[in-house]
Parts: structure tokens; sequence; C-alpha cells
């Protein structure tokens, strides 16, 4: 059966199933090989409007999204934290309503995750997570993309997180349970991914023999990995914890020391931006094992996909 994803909203990477999963990325890989020529792209999304909602500032997702409907003859409209301020100026309902009746999709970096509910529940359009406080989902289709490039077979792949267990750790684990991949989290304790979030991984792994395992021993997770991925200490919007977060965070740096533990051809993952020198050193980000960049290109290719197929 065709699968279709038109008219769909992606508030959690749990919201697709694992065929959808591969489906985004058939239509990400055959765009991004040019097997799908530009021009061809470019009667996808003819004279739609996708409005990006942003309260924190982007460099990777709001060009993914830009690009991408330029590329399907669309347009993409931004609207800049100060001028968001939703469920300040008005109700969150309020606006999802208006922009119901403007736009053909939203793609929502709001920090508040039941914001983001709110407006795809009230919009009648699409709403597409651009990063809450819970989840990131576009990163977790790149994310994903990228270790099947270069290391194949999901299933047989074992991937080391390290550092903090926010949203990218929650939509990491829950894309490795879908896809049936072995994920070992390095956390400090009191940053360990949400209980919640851990279920539900733990739920869907039952059906797709994933394994999710947590722990506060980076050295143990990263000891013959294929994939090592880490993200900043200090997220936007947690700038008062910073130096709490510094310390807390000592013994989870991605430096040399801690690569060699994992497999001789293991690939380094971060979703970037990057705090050289704090969570991951410039040799290794600038070294030959890094495929942060691909991983960042991927944003393009991937929300490039999903918006085809939402708005197709
Ligand atoms: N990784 C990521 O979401 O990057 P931006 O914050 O620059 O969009």
């Amino acid at each position: 059966m065709a699968i279709s994803l038109a008219g769909r909203s992606l508030v959690s990477i749990a919201d697709l199933t694992r065929e959808e999963i591969e489906e985004v990325w058939r239509v990400a890989s055959a765009q991004k090989s040019g097997e799908v020529p530009l021009e061809e792209q470019l009667r996808v999304a003819p004279g739609r409007t996708l409005a990006l909602l942003f309260d924190k500032s982007s460099l990777r997702t709001r060009l993914g999204f830009e690009v991408a409907m330029a590329q399907l003859g669309g347009y993409a409209l931004y609207f800049a934290p100060a001028d968001v301020r939703i469920g300040e100026r008005e109700p969150v309902e309020d606006a999802a309503r208006v922009l119901g009746r403007t736009v053909d999709a939203i793609a929502a970096r709001l920090s508040a995750h039941s914001h983001i509910e709110q407006l795809a529940a009230a919009s009648g359009v699409p709403v597409v997570n651009a990063m809450s406080n819970l989840e990131h989902p576009c990163q977790a289709l790149a994310d994903l993309l990228t270790v099947r490039e270069h290391k194949g077979d999901l299933t047989q792949v074992e991937i080391a997180w390290v550092g903090d267990g926010f949203n990218v750790c929650h939509s990491l684990m829950l894309i490795c349970a879908l896809l049936g991949a072995r994920l070992r989290i390095a956390t400090p304790a009191t940053h360990e991914p949400r209980g919640e979030v851990m279920e539900k991984a733990e739920q869907i792994a039952k059906e797709t023999d994933a394994a999710i395992e947590i722990g506060s021993d980076a050295q143990a997770a990263v000891r013959g990995a294929d994939v090592v991925y880490t993200d900043v200490w200090v997220s936007a919007g947690m700038e008062e914890q910073a130096t709490r977060r510094r310390l807390d965070f000592r013994g989870f740096q991605v430096n040399r020391a801690l690569l060699e533990q994992a497999k001789p051809d293991a690939i380094v993952l971060h979703c970037l931006p990057a705090h050289r020198g704090e969570e991951i050193t410039d040799e290794v980000l600038d070294g030959p094992q890094c495929a942060a960049f691909d991983q960042a290109e991927n944003r393009l290719h991937t929300q490039r996909a999903l918006l085809a197929l939402i708005l197709g």
C-alpha cells in the first residue's frame, strides 16, 4: 500500500511509523542524489506557504525549511522570537486559527511542547515540530539517515549518546526504538532523559527488538560503538544554569581519548551548534571521523522530503 503523509503533522517523531520514516528517507535520498531533478521538485508545492514560528534562534532548521520551500516551488515566511510571543500576545488557539486560515503548513520552534500540540490541534493545517523542550523530530530524521548512509543496516549499529538527556536525545531514543537500533545513553545522573520518554521508547522497543540503555558512564557507553553522538551542555534558554551544568557534565566531553574507546571506524555526530572545547574538542569535530556536517546537510534533505510528502 502506498504511504501518504499528506496533511499530517509531526509533533513527536513517534507520530511516524517505521515505514513512514523510510518513505521520508526514500524521497530525501532521491532529491539529494538528483534522481528527482530540481525542475520536478519545483512542481511539488507551487504557491504553497509555510509559516516558520520560532521563539528561539536557529540556523540549520530555519535554513532547511526556507531552502526546502523555495526548492519545492513554495514560500516560507519567518516569524522571529520577538514577533512570536505565542501564548503571551494572544492565546495559542487564536494564533493557530489565524495561521490555519492563511498558510498551508506551520513549522514551530516553541519551547513549550504543549504549545506545538495546541497549534496542531487548533490550526487545521499540518504542524511540524521544529524543536520544543521535549523533542526535536526533524533532527532525528536527519540523524539516523546520516547513520544509515555511513553505516548501513540500522539494526546492526551501536549508537552512543554522551551528554544531556534533553530534546535531541529524546527524539533519538524514540527513533532508535522505532527502527530497532541499539542506543546506549550516558548522562550525568541529574540530566537523564525524562521518564515518560524512556517508558515510551521501551514500549516501542518491545515490538522492534531495539535496545535502549541509560547509564552515567561515558566510557562504557562509547566502548565498541559505531556512532558517538553529543550535544551542547548548555542549551538555549539554560544560560542561567551554565556554571552548574559545566560542573555536572565534566567527564562527558567527546575528545580523542573517549573516541578511542569506540570502533576505529566510528563516526561522530553533533546536532550543532557546537560549543567547541566543552562537549566536544576541535580535534574531534574537525577530525576525519566527524560526520556532523553531513548530518547538518541532511537537515535540508529530510525537511524538504517531509514537506513534499505533507504538502504533496
Ligand atoms: N540542530 C539544530 O536544530 O540547529 P539550529 O538550532 O541551528 O536550527
